[in-house]
Protein backbone atom coordinates (compact mmCIF):
# COMPACT_ATOMS: atom_id res chain seq x y z
CA UNK A 1 0.00 0.00 0.00
CA UNK A 2 1.45 3.63 -1.33
CA UNK A 3 0.86 5.38 2.26
CA UNK A 4 -2.54 4.82 4.02
CA UNK A 5 -6.03 7.13 3.07
CA UNK A 6 -5.35 8.86 6.08
CA UNK A 7 -3.81 12.73 6.79
CA UNK A 8 -0.64 13.53 5.19
CA UNK A 9 0.03 17.04 6.19
CA UNK A 10 3.10 18.04 7.80
CA UNK A 11 4.07 19.11 10.87
CA UNK A 12 5.76 22.12 9.07
CA UNK A 13 2.33 23.23 8.18
CA UNK A 14 1.66 25.00 4.70
CA UNK A 15 4.22 24.02 2.08
CA UNK A 16 7.00 26.39 1.48
CA UNK A 17 8.46 27.14 -1.89
CA UNK A 18 5.16 27.53 -3.32
CA UNK A 19 4.81 30.29 -6.18
CA UNK A 20 2.87 32.48 -4.35
CA UNK A 21 0.36 35.40 -5.60
CA UNK A 22 -3.30 36.35 -4.91
CA UNK A 23 -5.05 33.94 -5.03
CA UNK A 24 -8.01 33.08 -7.17
CA UNK A 25 -9.04 30.57 -4.54
CA UNK A 26 -11.14 27.08 -5.10
CA UNK A 27 -12.25 25.77 -2.14
CA UNK A 28 -9.55 22.98 -1.20
CA UNK A 29 -10.77 19.46 0.13
CA UNK A 30 -11.43 19.08 3.84
CA UNK A 31 -7.80 18.11 5.02
CA UNK A 32 -7.44 13.88 4.88
CA UNK A 33 -10.26 13.36 2.85
CA UNK A 34 -7.61 11.51 0.31
CA UNK A 35 -4.24 12.65 1.95
CA UNK A 36 -1.62 11.21 -0.38
CA UNK A 37 1.64 13.17 -0.79
CA UNK A 38 3.10 12.12 -4.58
CA UNK A 39 6.71 13.66 -5.61
CA UNK A 40 5.82 14.24 -9.71
CA UNK A 41 9.02 15.26 -11.82
CA UNK A 42 8.07 17.52 -15.18
CA UNK A 43 4.36 18.92 -14.08
CA UNK A 44 4.90 21.79 -16.61
CA UNK A 45 2.49 19.88 -19.14
CA UNK A 46 1.24 16.66 -20.83
CA UNK A 47 0.89 13.39 -18.20
CA UNK A 48 2.75 15.05 -15.46
CA UNK A 49 0.54 18.22 -15.04
CA UNK A 50 -2.59 16.18 -15.52
CA UNK A 51 -1.31 14.09 -12.87
CA UNK A 52 -0.96 17.06 -10.46
CA UNK A 53 -3.95 18.54 -11.79
CA UNK A 54 -6.04 15.98 -10.58
CA UNK A 55 -4.34 14.68 -7.30
CA UNK A 56 -4.51 18.69 -6.10
CA UNK A 57 -8.52 18.89 -7.15
CA UNK A 58 -8.95 15.65 -5.61
CA UNK A 59 -7.02 17.27 -2.17
CA UNK A 60 -3.73 15.15 -2.45
CA UNK A 61 -0.35 17.07 -1.82
CA UNK A 62 1.80 17.31 -4.54
CA UNK A 63 5.54 18.71 -4.59
CA UNK A 64 5.60 18.94 -8.70
CA UNK A 65 8.99 19.67 -10.17
CA UNK A 66 9.33 22.13 -13.30
CA UNK A 67 12.40 23.59 -15.06
CA UNK A 68 10.17 27.23 -15.36
CA UNK A 69 8.29 28.38 -12.67
CA UNK A 70 5.93 30.42 -13.97
CA UNK A 71 4.47 26.89 -16.43
CA UNK A 72 2.33 26.26 -13.21
CA UNK A 73 1.64 29.61 -11.61
CA UNK A 74 -1.98 28.88 -12.39
CA UNK A 75 -1.74 25.52 -10.34
CA UNK A 76 -0.14 27.29 -7.46
CA UNK A 77 -2.47 30.21 -7.17
CA UNK A 78 -5.39 27.52 -6.92
CA UNK A 79 -3.52 25.01 -4.63
CA UNK A 80 -1.22 27.07 -2.25
CA UNK A 81 -0.90 24.75 0.21
CA UNK A 82 -1.14 21.56 -1.07
CA UNK A 83 1.37 21.94 -4.23
CA UNK A 84 4.62 22.91 -3.87
CA UNK A 85 6.77 23.34 -6.76
CA UNK A 86 10.63 22.75 -6.64
CA UNK A 87 12.80 24.10 -9.66
CA UNK A 88 15.20 21.06 -11.06
CA UNK A 89 16.31 19.35 -14.15
CA UNK A 90 16.90 15.68 -13.99
CA UNK A 91 19.34 15.61 -16.02
CA UNK A 92 21.79 17.17 -13.07
CA UNK A 93 21.55 14.28 -11.23
CA UNK A 94 22.87 15.91 -7.98
CA UNK A 95 20.53 18.18 -7.98
CA UNK A 96 17.82 15.45 -8.17
CA UNK A 97 19.16 14.25 -5.07
CA UNK A 98 19.01 17.37 -3.14
CA UNK A 99 15.26 17.86 -4.59
CA UNK A 100 14.26 14.53 -2.94
CA UNK A 101 16.31 15.48 0.76
CA UNK A 102 14.75 18.49 0.65
CA UNK A 103 11.50 17.23 0.02
CA UNK A 104 11.17 14.28 2.59
CA UNK A 105 13.10 16.44 5.22
CA UNK A 106 9.97 18.77 5.09
CA UNK A 107 6.98 16.95 4.48
CA UNK A 108 8.31 14.05 7.11
CA UNK A 109 6.21 11.45 4.54
CA UNK A 110 5.86 11.22 0.29
CA UNK A 111 3.79 8.01 -0.30
CA UNK A 112 3.93 8.16 -4.24
CA UNK A 113 7.09 9.02 -6.79
CA UNK A 114 6.72 9.61 -10.20
CA UNK A 115 9.35 9.75 -12.27
CA UNK A 116 7.55 11.25 -15.73
CA UNK A 117 10.15 14.47 -16.91
CA UNK A 118 11.49 12.59 -20.13
CA UNK A 119 10.96 13.83 -23.75
CA UNK A 120 11.38 12.20 -27.50
CA UNK A 121 13.82 12.27 -29.93
CA UNK A 122 13.88 11.58 -33.72
CA UNK A 123 15.98 10.59 -36.20
CA UNK A 124 18.94 7.68 -37.53
CA UNK A 125 21.09 7.02 -34.97
CA UNK A 126 23.93 8.25 -37.08
CA UNK A 127 22.39 11.69 -37.50
CA UNK A 128 21.91 12.65 -33.72
CA UNK A 129 25.21 14.47 -31.97
CA UNK A 130 26.90 13.02 -29.08
CA UNK A 131 25.99 15.79 -26.88
CA UNK A 132 21.70 14.82 -28.39
CA UNK A 133 23.09 11.59 -27.42
CA UNK A 134 23.81 12.15 -23.62
CA UNK A 135 21.35 14.70 -23.32
CA UNK A 136 18.65 12.11 -23.70
CA UNK A 137 20.43 9.54 -21.82
CA UNK A 138 20.65 11.81 -19.01
CA UNK A 139 17.30 13.16 -18.62
CA UNK A 140 15.26 10.16 -19.18
CA UNK A 141 17.37 7.25 -18.24
CA UNK A 142 20.25 8.42 -15.47
CA UNK A 143 17.63 11.12 -14.06
CA UNK A 144 15.09 8.44 -13.41
CA UNK A 145 17.74 6.27 -12.13
CA UNK A 146 18.99 9.39 -9.48
CA UNK A 147 15.29 10.06 -8.71
CA UNK A 148 14.34 6.43 -7.29
CA UNK A 149 18.28 5.78 -6.25
CA UNK A 150 17.71 8.88 -3.84
CA UNK A 151 13.93 8.18 -3.11
CA UNK A 152 14.93 4.48 -1.67
CA UNK A 153 16.42 4.93 1.47
CA UNK A 154 13.30 7.65 2.43
CA UNK A 155 11.21 4.82 1.33
CA UNK A 156 12.47 2.74 3.59
CA UNK A 157 12.53 4.46 6.64
CA UNK A 158 9.01 5.36 6.18
CA UNK A 159 8.08 1.76 6.00
CA UNK A 160 7.07 1.53 2.25
CA UNK A 161 5.45 3.82 -0.75
CA UNK A 162 5.22 3.70 -4.28
CA UNK A 163 6.99 4.49 -6.93
CA UNK A 164 5.75 5.10 -10.69
CA UNK A 165 7.73 5.54 -13.94
CA UNK A 166 6.43 6.54 -16.71
CA UNK A 167 8.04 4.82 -19.71
CA UNK A 168 6.83 4.15 -22.94
CA UNK A 169 5.04 1.12 -24.74
CA UNK A 170 8.65 2.26 -26.70
CA UNK A 171 9.74 0.36 -23.69
CA UNK A 172 9.22 -3.00 -25.09
CA UNK A 173 8.97 -2.09 -29.08
CA UNK A 174 11.56 -0.74 -31.13
CA UNK A 175 10.71 1.89 -34.29
CA UNK A 176 13.63 2.90 -36.18
CA UNK A 177 14.40 6.74 -35.97
CA UNK A 178 13.81 6.48 -32.01
CA UNK A 179 17.03 4.38 -31.10
CA UNK A 180 18.29 6.76 -27.89
CA UNK A 181 14.95 6.82 -27.45
CA UNK A 182 14.22 3.36 -26.93
CA UNK A 183 17.75 2.95 -25.26
CA UNK A 184 16.44 5.24 -22.79
CA UNK A 185 13.17 3.85 -22.09
CA UNK A 186 14.27 -0.20 -22.36
CA UNK A 187 16.99 0.62 -19.92
CA UNK A 188 14.49 2.63 -17.51
CA UNK A 189 12.55 -0.56 -17.59
CA UNK A 190 15.27 -3.25 -17.05
CA UNK A 191 16.63 -1.37 -13.83
CA UNK A 192 12.73 -1.19 -12.20
CA UNK A 193 12.15 -4.36 -12.82
CA UNK A 194 15.39 -5.00 -11.11
CA UNK A 195 14.54 -2.99 -8.17
CA UNK A 196 10.93 -4.19 -7.91
CA UNK A 197 12.06 -7.15 -6.89
CA UNK A 198 14.94 -5.52 -4.37
CA UNK A 199 12.38 -3.62 -2.31
CA UNK A 200 9.47 -5.94 -2.33
CA UNK A 201 10.46 -6.48 1.13
CA UNK A 202 10.64 -3.11 2.28
CA UNK A 203 6.94 -2.80 1.15
CA UNK A 204 7.95 -0.70 -1.76
CA UNK A 205 6.12 -1.55 -4.67
CA UNK A 206 7.35 -0.47 -8.60
CA UNK A 207 4.91 -0.02 -11.74
CA UNK A 208 6.61 0.86 -15.02
CA UNK A 209 3.85 2.71 -17.32
CA UNK A 210 4.05 2.34 -20.88
CA UNK A 211 1.37 4.73 -22.86
CA UNK A 212 0.77 4.79 -25.94
CA UNK A 213 0.92 7.81 -27.86
CA UNK A 214 -0.91 10.58 -26.25
CA UNK A 215 -1.91 14.55 -27.02
CA UNK A 216 0.93 16.33 -24.50
CA UNK A 217 4.14 18.34 -26.10
CA UNK A 218 5.71 15.49 -26.67
CA UNK A 219 5.04 15.64 -30.70
CA UNK A 220 5.14 19.09 -30.76
CA UNK A 221 6.83 21.87 -28.39
CA UNK A 222 9.15 18.80 -26.39
CA UNK A 223 10.35 16.86 -29.46
CA UNK A 224 14.11 17.02 -30.45
CA UNK A 225 14.57 16.38 -33.87
CA UNK A 226 18.04 15.36 -35.87
CA UNK A 227 19.40 17.33 -38.95
CA UNK A 228 18.79 14.91 -41.83
CA UNK A 229 21.80 12.80 -43.64
CA UNK A 230 21.14 12.83 -47.42
CA UNK A 231 21.95 9.34 -47.63
CA UNK A 232 18.98 8.92 -45.12
CA UNK A 233 16.50 9.83 -47.53
CA UNK A 234 13.03 7.65 -47.90
CA UNK A 235 14.67 5.78 -44.75
CA UNK A 236 12.10 4.05 -42.09
CA UNK A 237 14.54 6.21 -39.37
CA UNK A 238 12.12 9.24 -41.08
CA UNK A 239 8.74 7.90 -40.63
CA UNK A 240 9.11 10.12 -37.93
CA UNK A 241 8.34 13.63 -40.20
CA UNK A 242 4.86 11.61 -40.93
CA UNK A 243 4.37 11.12 -37.29
CA UNK A 244 4.91 14.24 -35.87
CA UNK A 245 2.99 16.44 -38.80
CA UNK A 246 -0.54 16.74 -37.21
CA UNK A 247 -2.07 16.92 -40.64
CA UNK A 248 -1.43 13.38 -40.12
CA UNK A 249 -3.94 12.86 -37.13
CA UNK A 250 -3.62 13.41 -33.68
CA UNK A 251 -2.28 10.55 -31.38
CA UNK A 252 -4.45 8.20 -30.11
CA UNK A 253 -4.37 9.08 -26.22
CA UNK A 254 -5.93 10.94 -23.58
CA UNK A 255 -3.30 12.53 -21.20
CA UNK A 256 -6.33 13.23 -18.67
CA UNK A 257 -7.90 9.62 -19.13
CA UNK A 258 -3.98 8.01 -18.52
CA UNK A 259 -3.69 10.57 -15.67
CA UNK A 260 -6.48 8.89 -14.14
CA UNK A 261 -5.36 5.45 -14.48
CA UNK A 262 -2.27 6.06 -12.82
CA UNK A 263 -3.74 7.21 -9.92
CA UNK A 264 -6.14 4.55 -9.33
CA UNK A 265 -2.84 1.99 -9.95
CA UNK A 266 -1.47 3.35 -6.82
CA UNK A 267 -4.40 1.69 -4.92
CA UNK A 268 -3.71 -1.54 -6.65
CA UNK A 269 -2.01 -4.09 -4.20
CA UNK A 270 0.12 -5.53 -4.89
CA UNK A 271 1.79 -2.88 -7.15
CA UNK A 272 1.26 -3.96 -11.11
CA UNK A 273 4.48 -4.15 -12.35
CA UNK A 274 3.15 -2.77 -15.73
CA UNK A 275 0.74 -0.72 -16.94
CA UNK A 276 0.14 -0.29 -20.95
CA UNK A 277 -2.38 3.00 -21.84
CA UNK A 278 -3.81 2.84 -25.30
CA UNK A 279 -5.25 0.61 -27.42
CA UNK A 280 -2.90 0.77 -30.23
CA UNK A 281 -0.22 0.23 -27.76
CA UNK A 282 -1.03 -2.53 -26.01
CA UNK A 283 -1.72 -4.49 -29.27
CA UNK A 284 1.72 -3.21 -30.25
CA UNK A 285 3.31 -4.64 -27.31
CA UNK A 286 1.66 -8.18 -27.48
CA UNK A 287 2.02 -8.36 -31.33
CA UNK A 288 6.28 -7.92 -30.72
CA UNK A 289 6.34 -10.55 -27.59
CA UNK A 290 4.78 -13.06 -29.17
CA UNK A 291 7.07 -13.18 -32.34
CA UNK A 292 10.09 -12.55 -30.24
CA UNK A 293 8.40 -15.68 -27.90
CA UNK A 294 8.34 -17.36 -31.35
CA UNK A 295 11.39 -16.64 -32.48
CA UNK A 296 13.38 -17.99 -29.26
CA UNK A 297 11.39 -21.18 -29.44
CA UNK A 298 12.79 -21.70 -32.58
CA UNK A 299 16.50 -21.67 -31.33
CA UNK A 300 15.78 -24.05 -28.13
CA UNK A 301 18.17 -26.51 -30.17
CA UNK A 302 20.78 -23.92 -30.82
CA UNK A 303 20.48 -22.54 -27.28
CA UNK A 304 21.70 -26.09 -25.99
CA UNK A 305 23.81 -26.80 -28.19
CA UNK A 306 26.34 -24.73 -26.23
CA UNK A 307 25.77 -26.70 -22.61
CA UNK A 308 28.21 -29.01 -21.64
CA UNK A 309 26.72 -32.21 -21.93
CA UNK A 310 25.47 -34.21 -18.76
CA UNK A 311 27.67 -35.99 -16.54
CA UNK A 312 30.70 -33.27 -18.07
N1 LIG B 1 2.94 11.76 -25.08
C1 LIG B 1 3.30 10.60 -25.55
O1 LIG B 1 2.97 10.24 -26.69
C2 LIG B 1 4.10 9.66 -24.67
C3 LIG B 1 4.05 8.29 -24.98
C4 LIG B 1 4.78 7.42 -24.19
C5 LIG B 1 5.51 7.89 -23.12
N2 LIG B 1 5.53 9.23 -22.85
C6 LIG B 1 6.34 9.67 -21.72
O2 LIG B 1 5.54 10.45 -20.86
C7 LIG B 1 6.39 11.31 -20.07
C8 LIG B 1 5.77 12.70 -20.04
O3 LIG B 1 5.79 13.25 -21.34
P1 LIG B 1 4.53 14.02 -21.95
O4 LIG B 1 3.96 13.17 -23.02
O5 LIG B 1 3.65 14.49 -20.86
O6 LIG B 1 5.27 15.22 -22.70
P2 LIG B 1 5.40 16.77 -22.32
O7 LIG B 1 4.08 17.42 -22.37
O8 LIG B 1 6.47 17.25 -23.26
O9 LIG B 1 5.92 16.78 -20.82
C9 LIG B 1 7.23 16.42 -20.51
C10 LIG B 1 7.58 16.98 -19.15
O10 LIG B 1 8.93 16.57 -18.85
C11 LIG B 1 9.68 17.74 -18.50
N3 LIG B 1 11.10 17.59 -18.82
C12 LIG B 1 11.67 17.26 -19.98
N4 LIG B 1 13.01 17.24 -19.85
C13 LIG B 1 13.28 17.59 -18.56
C14 LIG B 1 14.46 17.75 -17.80
N5 LIG B 1 15.70 17.57 -18.32
N6 LIG B 1 14.36 18.10 -16.48
C15 LIG B 1 13.14 18.30 -15.93
N7 LIG B 1 11.99 18.19 -16.60
C16 LIG B 1 12.07 17.82 -17.91
C17 LIG B 1 9.04 18.87 -19.29
O11 LIG B 1 9.40 20.11 -18.73
P3 LIG B 1 9.64 21.45 -19.63
O12 LIG B 1 8.30 22.10 -19.76
O13 LIG B 1 10.60 22.22 -18.82
O14 LIG B 1 10.21 20.99 -20.94
C18 LIG B 1 7.57 18.50 -19.10
O15 LIG B 1 7.12 18.93 -17.85
C19 LIG B 1 7.78 11.23 -20.71
O16 LIG B 1 8.61 10.43 -19.91
C20 LIG B 1 7.52 10.57 -22.05
O17 LIG B 1 8.63 9.84 -22.52
C21 LIG B 1 4.83 10.12 -23.61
Amino acid sequence: MAGSKGARRNDGGPFEGHVSSPAVMEPEPAEGLTGRTWLITGVSSGLGRELATQLLKRGDRVVGTVRRRYAVADLAERHPDTLRVELLDVADTPAVRLVVDRSFAELGRIDVIVSNAGFGLFGAAEELTDAQVEHILDTNLLGSIALIRAALPRLREQGGGRIVQISSYGGQVAFAGNSLYHASKWGIEAFCESVAQEVAPFGIGVTIVEPGGARTEFRSGSAQVATPLPAYEGNPAHAYLRMLDPKNGLAPGDPARMAARIIESVDTEPAPLRLVLGSQALQSTIDTLAKRIERFEAQRGLAASTDFPPGE
